[in-house]
């Protein structure tokens, strides 16, 4: 099987393609390397391509290809340029999906949990969106998109993923927009109680990216299109992303906990409703939050300067 995955020197896309190699498909990696890292695919077997996917001329040099992964887009969530937010990851995801019409390649493309905003947990697809900021209104917008073909056999399969919050391996390069998990690692690298909003109970659906990835790798086996939640299913606490770091790490920093300036605006509270992934997928997220910080700190984590 060949595929080509947009987005591939970024956090998930590069897990991705790691997981399609070991499974023997041929990968052509797509990014423009405009915040992503080439260290993250420098040992990849396929193709480079350095790309925009605003740029409509790249798809007529691709090979065909039997499925395209499009993990592309700017995920810095707190980006001021929205004309710039909606142009990538709209207009870039439009461009992508004509080239999977022209093709007839299976397509799964990534939307965020962003989309539910402050709606109420836990998050199911159904649910009504609420983008609050450009960036999930232009993973909005996609769905929008994605949803007026689903069923209706355009593409041989049209998935859209609507992961929750990923952390693992291959985040180094994301700098403020990188996991919580990651910021706080480094904190207590340094040797410095982490820092929290008061009283560190706000929970999130936490996921390994190892799992992210091998459920959207595992989507391309999937019969029938859908928009689907990834996430664990279970909401886990910033107190509990403390302990398992110190756990991990061998150390026993105390929380440093602080007025959380946003009270009002922030969301204390995000769970995926997992009920589609479990009924669609046959292997459902593995990681439990201590087993993917365990696994993140001792084989990558601790082995190397980020
Ligand atoms: N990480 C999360 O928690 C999370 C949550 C929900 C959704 N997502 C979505 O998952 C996907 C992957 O996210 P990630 O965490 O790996 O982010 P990332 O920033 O690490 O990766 C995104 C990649 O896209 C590339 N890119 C950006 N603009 C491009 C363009 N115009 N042309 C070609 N490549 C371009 C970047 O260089 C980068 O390598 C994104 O679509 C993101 O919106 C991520």
């Amino acid at each position: 099987m060949k595929v080509l995955v947009t987005g591939a020197a970024g956090l998930i896309g590069s897990n991705v393609v790691k997981i399609l190699e070991e499974k023997g498909a041929k990968v052509i990696a797509l990014d423009d390397f405009s915040s992503g890292n080439y260290k993250n695919i420098k040992d990849i077997k396929g193709g480079v391509i350095c790309a925009d996917i605003l740029d409509e001329s790249i798809y007529l040099k691709l090979p065909k290809v039997d499925a395209v992964i499009h993990e592309g887009a700017i995920t810095d969530t707190i980006l001021k340029d929205d004309k710039k937010m909606i142009m990538v990851n709209f207009e870039g995801f439009k461009n992508v999906f004509n080239f999977c019409l022209k093709k007839k390649t299976k397509l799964v493309y990534i939307s965020s949990a962003g989309v539910y905003g402050d709606g109420p947990s836990p998050m199911k697809e159904s649910q009504a969106a609420r983008p609050l900021n450009a960036y999930a209104y232009s993973k909005y917008l996609c769905d929008c998109h994605a949803s007026q073909f689903m069923g209706k056999k355009i593409l041989p399969l049209l998935v859209g993923i609507r992961y929750f919050n990923v952390y693992g391996p291959g985040e180094y390069h994301k700098g403020s927009a990188a996991s919580m998990i990651y910021q706080l690692y480094l904190q207590m690298k340094a040797g410095k109680r982490p820092r929290v909003f008061k009283s560190g109970e706000q929970k999130r659906d936490f996921i390994y990216v190892k799992d992210a990835a091998r459920i959207t790798v595992d989507a391309l086996g999937l019969k029938k299109d859908l928009i689907v939640n990834v996430g664990t299913g279970k909401a886990r606490s910033f107190n509990d992303i403390i302990l398992a770091l110190n756990k991990a790490m061998g150390k026993n920093l105390e929380p440093d906990y602080f007025d959380n300036p946003f009270t009002g605006l922030y969301q204390d509270f995000t769970e995926a409703d997992i009920s589609l992934l479990k009924k669609n997928f046959q292997t459902p997220p593995k990681f439990s939050l201590e087993e993917g910080v365990e696994d993140y700190f001792a084989n990558y984590l601790s082995q190397f300067e980020q």
